[in-house]
């Protein structure tokens, strides 16, 4: 019998691949496998992200850390292997929690681990689930004095415009009144120096991409043949997104759970979208969902920029 994990999994993938536009979740990557994968892209030189905000924070975390001020509880969204946290967690003082939300438990259970024993004091409580979602927090936490939402990575950037309204939305009702918002976004910059971030010559990405189709095949009994699958990346000039794809290299019919979903020569599965961003236009969405941007660091060539978000309605910060 399938779980109900596994049952929404099959009923996404049969949704998003009847579409016109055939599409899949870009959640559904990460599993233990796509996780790794995923800490591979980020070092490749080709994707800057990662490399570029870990030098903004470790240059400017002094500052971050007066901002952030004493006792805080860090609940960071999509906390992968943990290492951009300790940069933070370092430079503060007396931290009191840490909470580390991933969809990916394998990875969250061993980072957590990990960091136990490197801060031994600190309170570390994950929390594994779809971090999209609003997140209850451990009781004991509902009263901490400074909760700081931790978003690095410009994953904000893989949520369409609504998606990524409503989601800073919970995230303001989750760190309360009083609470801060220290998030990764991405820049608008060349073309060709996003594209190459997306399409690296090693192929990690490319892998990256397939893996979505290992895991049909896996979990909930496709037949994809992986080299009859190409991965594509365009960037979408008119919405400032990078789009992947995964490309049919043949007519072909593919069998998921026992359901037939043909495939055209050259016909695409959109896999994600990741946004990139103006400092207006991020100031924009942001303040669509009750925050405002109170301060900002941003590395030598515009590439980057790490934004600390306050609560619009509160009077003094
Ligand atoms: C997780 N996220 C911010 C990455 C990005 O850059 O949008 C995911 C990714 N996809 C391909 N490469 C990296």
């Amino acid at each position: 019998m399938k779980t109900s994990a596994a049952k929404t999994f099959l009923d996404d993938v049969i949704n998003g691949l009847s579409l016109a536009q055939k599409q899949l979740s870009p959640k559904y990557f990460y599993d233990e496998f796509g996780a790794e994968i995923f800490e591979r892209i980020c070092t490749t030189p080709e994707y800057y992200p990662t490399r570029t905000e870990t030098m903004i924070l470790k240059n400017n975390v002094a500052e971050i850390a007066r901002r952030i001020g004493p006792n805080a509880t860090l609940i960071e969204y999509g906390s992968g292997a943990l290492e951009k946290v300790k940069i933070i967690l370092e430079a503060l003082e007396n931290p009191n929690a840490l909470v580390p939300l991933d969809i990916s438990k394998e990875q969250l259970m061993v980072a957590a681990k990990k960091i136990r024993t490197e801060f031994p004091h600190l309170n570390v409580l994950p929390i594994s689930g779809d971090f999209t979602k609003p997140v209850e927090l451990p009781k004991k936490l509902l009263n901490a004095e400074r909760k700081v939402a931790f978003f690095p990575g410009s994953t904000i950037g893989n949520f369409e415009k609504e998606g990524a309204i409503n989601f800073l939305k919970s995230v303001r009702a989750t760190v309360g009144e009083n609470g801060l918002m220290l998030i990764g976004v991405d820049l608008q910059k060349n073309r060709d120096t996003i594209l190459k971030a997306y399409n690296d010559e090693a192929g990690v990405t490319s892998e990256f991409n397939k893996n979505i189709l290992i895991r049909i095949n896996r979990e909930l009994n496709g037949n994809f043949n992986l080299n009859e699958f190409e991965h594509a990346v365009t960037y979408n000039e008119e919405h400032h997104r990078v789009e992947m794809h995964l490309m049919s290299l043949a007519v072909q019919t593919v069998r998921i759970s026992g359901i037939n979903f043909h495939f055209d020569l050259h016909e695409t599965i959109h896999t994600e979208n990741c946004y990139k961003y103006t400092h207006q236009s991020f100031s924009r969405l942001v303040e669509a969902a009750g925050f405002l941007s109170a301060d900002s660091w941003t590395d030598s060539e515009g590439l980057f920029t790490v934004v600390l978000l306050t609560n619009k309605f509160r009077q003094k910060f």
